[in-house]
């Protein structure tokens, strides 16, 4: 069922938002998740395993494992908006099934179903209570002994590696604001393994991930992070100018010379916030 009354309100749904969705997914992969599509090397599925990708927006992830599983294996992918669902070339890809559904509430029908879950970068739409719903939910769509895989990123470490007056302290509390204004979480990596063993995940671990955002390191991927990142922070721009800029940046044009600062900054050598990467287990 159809249920766009998302709080995915801080960033957009249109082309631009998935192409840069598609740009960013091999960028992540390679940086982030060490060219994993499945990430915990102990997993490994039958031939008859049914995968589960939720917010699967464009739906790169699913792409990427169909192109790497026997077509046996069942890919169901889920997101609020049907917006960027990517077009499935049947009958290739006739093993992968698309639905507009939230993550909150999954069909009853579902309990039991999956070997493998993943999501990948949902923290711009999911409360603390969201986030809580949804696990309760992945508990019980998950197979005894399935897996869940997540990816986020992480804010938890930011006071402690940011200094005073740069341009990253200014962007640390425009984006701090952005998502208290909207109940989302920023420390992923601290809330959301408590949240999960809460609820009775076993096998809970958590890596949390630096990435290059030099654009001057050479082939060293920083000019596709910077670009990459920077395309992220542009997207927020319409979300933070609705709230006047926090009263941190007065324009989008003031905001737009922080984005430039900032990159500036990951030139010398400064860090962004983290990625990271979560991964648990339901008992068997
Ligand atoms: C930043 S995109 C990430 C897409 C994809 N996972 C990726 O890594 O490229 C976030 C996605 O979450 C979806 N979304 C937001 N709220 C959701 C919800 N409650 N249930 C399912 N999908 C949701 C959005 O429509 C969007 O496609």
């Amino acid at each position: 069922m159809s249920n766009d009354n998302s709080r995915y309100v801080i960033l957009g749904k249109d082309d631009a938002e998935r192409r840069r969705l598609n740009d960013g997914y091999p960028y992540f992969k390679k940086y982030v998740r060490k060219n994993k599509v499945i990430y915990d090397d102990t997993v490994s599925l039958p031939d008859d395993a049914v995968v589960l990708d939720l917010a699967t927006g464009s739906g790169a992830w699913i792409l990427d494992l169909a192109s790497l599983v026997p077509s046996t294996v069942i890919i169901h992918g889920i997101d609020i908006s049907p917006a960027f669902f990517p077009y499935i070339q049947s009958p290739n890809n006739n093993n992968i099934h698309l639905h507009s559904q939230s993550c909150t509430s999954l069909p009853p029908t579902w309990s039991s179903q999956f070997d493998l879950i993943n999501q990948n970068l949902v923290r711009g739409a999911l409360t603390q209570h969201d986030w809580n719903l949804e696990f309760h939910e992945l508990f019980r769509v998950l197979k005894p002994g399935g897996h869940l895989q997540l990816c986020e990123g992480d804010c938890t470490n930011w006071d402690q590696e940011i200094r005073p007056g740069s341009a990253h302290e200014k962007m640390r509390d425009l984006y701090k604001a952005l998502l208290d204004k909207n109940s989302l979480v920023w420390d992923c990596s601290k809330r959301l393994p408590e949240m999960l063993t809460n609820i009775g995940f076993v096998n809970v671990y958590t890596e949390l991930r630096k990435y290059p955002l030099n654009a001057d390191d050479g082939d060293g991927g920083g000019s596709i992070g910077s670009d990459v990142i920077s395309r992220f922070l542009r997207s927020l721009k319409p979300a933070i100018m609705k709230n006047e800029g926090f009263g941190i940046v007065g324009s989008g044009e003031v905001y737009e010379g922080l984005i430039e600062e900032l990159k500036k900054e990951w030139n010398e050598g400064t860090l962004f916030f983290d990625f990271v990467l979560i991964c648990a287990q339901k008992p068997l």
